[in-house]
């Protein structure tokens, strides 16, 4: 197939392209780099072997940016990574981030469909279920309360998504829930590249490693958990990029509307990672014990089987390769792509 990957610069998109391109699909990126640098494709384009992937500057707000990609590609699918994903900033800047991801999608889809388009895979995130009402979480758990305002895009999109397909049953529309994407390609050339201090766990560790900050700050140690502190369901990026791949085969059986939890299955927690980072890389993780982060929960892990019954896709990676992998990327880049 010929994909339109939207957001393909960034980290889960440039992975994804190499496991499509592995899997014999090819590729257009649409990206803006709001949060992301064209190294990554140059770096993806030497692993796969290929002069160059198809790349265009392009916002997907911008229309008529859009519509010449289409005329010229005429793409089968689109998987759509592009949106802005900073939880704290999406609480600050609630107006950019329902603009660029809602009505992003909005253009991105009419384009799609005025050039008979209708199929999309549209990355969602567990944020969906708030906090979760079953443990381990199926699709089946009710959507929950978001705690801000980027998991109420991720939420909305889903709605109108699913709305948009119910109204017309030619569209192909698979939301895929990923948990905690971490770790990088086993090369160590293209991995997550935050801006900023990072607000997630992993990017936070490989900083401190390289001594970029002191310490680890680990967010509460009073949670009901078997150590006190977050659980989550981490899972390494490559299979979350196959698990595109994997759902690609619900577009061609034509699933209408179908949902899959990304995820491995298992918990852990945050001293889990840390033990674990300082065990397989051999690098110490100083930390101090701080209050909860506002918003957090105490446990949120996947049941991933319906993934594995109905696309045959199932993690691989474990977290010994989770925090081998991100810290490989981290210790060869330390200071990620090289600005342009
Ligand atoms: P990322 O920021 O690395 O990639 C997103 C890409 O979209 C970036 O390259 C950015 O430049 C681009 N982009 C943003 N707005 C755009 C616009 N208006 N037009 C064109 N390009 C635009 O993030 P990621 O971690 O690779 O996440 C990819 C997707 O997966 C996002 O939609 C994110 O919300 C979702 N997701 C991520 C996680 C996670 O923890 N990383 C978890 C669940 C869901
Ligand atoms: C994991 C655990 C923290 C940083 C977020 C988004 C979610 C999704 C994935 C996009 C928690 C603890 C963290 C630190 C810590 N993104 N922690 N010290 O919160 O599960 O999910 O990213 O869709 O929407 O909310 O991931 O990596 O931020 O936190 O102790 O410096 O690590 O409290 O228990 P989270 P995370």
């Amino acid at each position: 197939m010929i994909l339109l990957v939207t957001g393909g610069a960034g980290y889960i998109g440039s992975h994804t392209l190499i496991e499509l391109y592995r899997a014999g699909h090819t590729a257009v990126v649409v990206d803006n780099l709001s949060n992301s640098n064209p190294e990554s494709l140059r770096r993806v384009a030497k692993i796969i072997g290929v002069t160059e992937i198809p790349f265009y500057k392009t916002d997907i707000r911008d229309r008529e940016g859009l519509e010449k990609v289409f005329s010229k590609h005429h793409p089968d699918a689109c998987i759509h990574f592009a949106g802005l994903k900073a939880v704290g900033e999406s609480v600050e800047k609630p107006w950019e981030y329902y603009e660029n991801n809602i009505s992003g999608t909005l253009v991105l889809v009419d384009v799609m469909r005025r050039h008979g388009c209708k199929n999309i895979i549209f990355s969602s995130s567990a944020t969906v279920y708030g906090d979760p009402a079953e443990i381990p979480i199926t699709e089946q758990c009710p959507k929950g309360q978001c705690t801000n305002p980027y998991g109420w895009t991720k939420s909305m999109l889903e709605q109108i998504l699913t709305d948009i397909q119910k109204a017309d049953p030619a569209w192909n529309v698979v939301l895929l829930r990923y948990f905690n994407p971490v770790g990088a390609h086993p090369g160590g050339t293209i991995g997550e590249n935050p801006n900023g201090i990072p607000n997630n766990l992993m990017p936070y560790i490989t900083q401190v490693a390289v001594g970029k900050h002191p310490e680890l700050g680990i967010f509460g140690n009073d949670y009901p958990t078997p150590d006190g502190t977050g659980v989550r369901d981490y899972i390494h990026v490559v299979d979350l990029a196959a698990g595109h791949v994997s759902a690609l085969q619900a577009i061609r059986r034509r699933c209408g509307l179908a949902v899959y939890n990304l995820g491995t299955g298992h918990g852990y927690s945050v001293l889990d990672i840390v033990n674990a980072f300082q065990r397989v890389n051999g690098v110490q993780i100083p930390y101090t014990i701080r209050p909860r982060r506002p918003g957090d929960i105490a446990t949120c892990y996947s049941n991933p089987a319906k993934a594995q019954k109905e696309l045959g896709w199932k993690a691989r990676y474990g977290i010994d390769d989770m925090v081998r992998d991100s810290w490989n990327w981290q210790r060869h880049n330390p200071d990620g792509y090289p600005e342009e």
